[in-house]
């Protein structure tokens, strides 16, 4: 089992630059989903290089009030998608047929019975089920709304199991949210987002998540103090109380979305472009998918191409970066 390869992730510059033998500086890196208007930090005083971190309250206080629910500060959504199989005990584990793929690994790292599923409908839980939901689902942009997914965690509640919705995307539609109108949400639910996407500081490792008490307590043991650096709770509570920003960055990220959906629509059909405010998903036949992320690659651009899925999941850039990608894809023949 551990024999397992970890998978593959967009943002390999290093990788591109070695096989297409561009240098790492002249790539235009759309291959992630990654915010390029990203939040900028102020310098960070001494005094917090210099102390470790007291206590969390003031970032998870404005976490509360970004997310609308009370969350625990982890670093990064991947540490509790690596974790949760540790702790949660399982029948059979659900996860969409197209995702993060990290979700897979490690349930199936952790030795569980995983299965796939289609759509959320064609589930009927049994006992100790968990189902994993990634909302906005990467790669493929699709939405699953809260009605559907509090009525599946409740279904699973009835069965002892657990409903885990990974909303590492969600940052630019809140309204789309588990947790948008103050709903009661019940025990098994278990909710990550991610400082990476939206706000842009994928580097910073920092995340949250929300559950129930006793599976904090679980995780909090797995995490030992200090595990959220200082420098990113610091930052991650300015720019989580920074609403000016956000609201600012929704609309461009809209609007930058809008023109990229524009753009790929001159040369892809419509039909087969999927979207969220911070990618954009092409849906190809397999030689055309290898086609298009060669071609783009060859001109600098890289593009993440998911092989199994015959996808192309293009983010979001700046007018000039458009430009260029326009440019490339106006010398596409296919
Ligand atoms: C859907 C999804 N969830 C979670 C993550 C992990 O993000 P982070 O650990 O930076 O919060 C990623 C990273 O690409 C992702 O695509």
């Amino acid at each position: 089992m551990n024999n397992l390869q970890p998978p593959h992730h967009g943002g390999r510059l290093q990788a591109a630059a070695r096989q297409f033998k561009i240098p790492v500086n002249d790539w235009l890196d759309l291959s992630t989903g990654i915010n390029p208007f990203s939040w900028q930090p102020p310098p960070i005083p001494q005094s917090v290089w210099q102390c470790l971190p007291d206590t969390y309250d003031g970032l998870e206080q404005a976490a509360h009030r970004f997310y609308g629910a009370p969350m625990m500060a982890i670093p990064g959504s991947q540490w509790a998608i690596q974790t949760l199989p540790a702790v949660i005990p399982s029948n059979r584990v659900w996860l969409p047929r197209e995702a993060y793929e990290e979700h897979r690994f490690w349930w199936q790292y952790h030795q569980h019975d995983v299965r796939t599923y289609a759509a959320l409908d064609a589930i009927e839980p049994a006992f100790r089920d968990v189902v994993v939901v990634v909302n906005p689902n990467n790669p493929t942009a699709e939405f699953e709304s809260s009605a559907t997914l509090l009525q599946m965690a409740h279904r699973l509640q009835a069965q002892d199991g657990h409903m885990i919705i990974d909303e590492a995307f969600m940052d630019c539609t809140p309204e789309q949210s588990v947790f948008h109108g103050n709903k009661t949400l019940p025990e098994n639910l278990i909710v990550l987002r991610s400082l990476g996407k939206f706000f842009g500081l994928a580097g910073l490792r920092l995340g949250f998540l929300f559950g129930a008490d006793s599976l904090q307590s679980q995780l909090k043991q797995k995490l030992g103090p200090w595990a959220v650096s200082h420098p990113a709770a610091y930052v991650g509570e300015l720019a989580l109380l920074d609403s000016h920003w956000q609201q600012q960055t929704r609309r461009t990220l809209q609007q930058a979305s809008t023109e990229l959906q524009g753009l790929l629509a001159r040369h892809v059909p419509p039909t087969q472009i999927q979207a969220t405010n911070l990618f954009c998903t092409l849906d190809l036949r397999s030689e055309m998918a290898v086609s298009l992320h060669r071609h783009c690659a060859r001109q600098g651009i890289l593009l993440r191409h998911f092989e199994h899925w015959h996808r192309i999941r293009v983010g979001l850039t700046t007018k000039t970066g458009r430009q260029r990608l326009e440019m490339a894809l106006q010398c596409w023949n296919f």
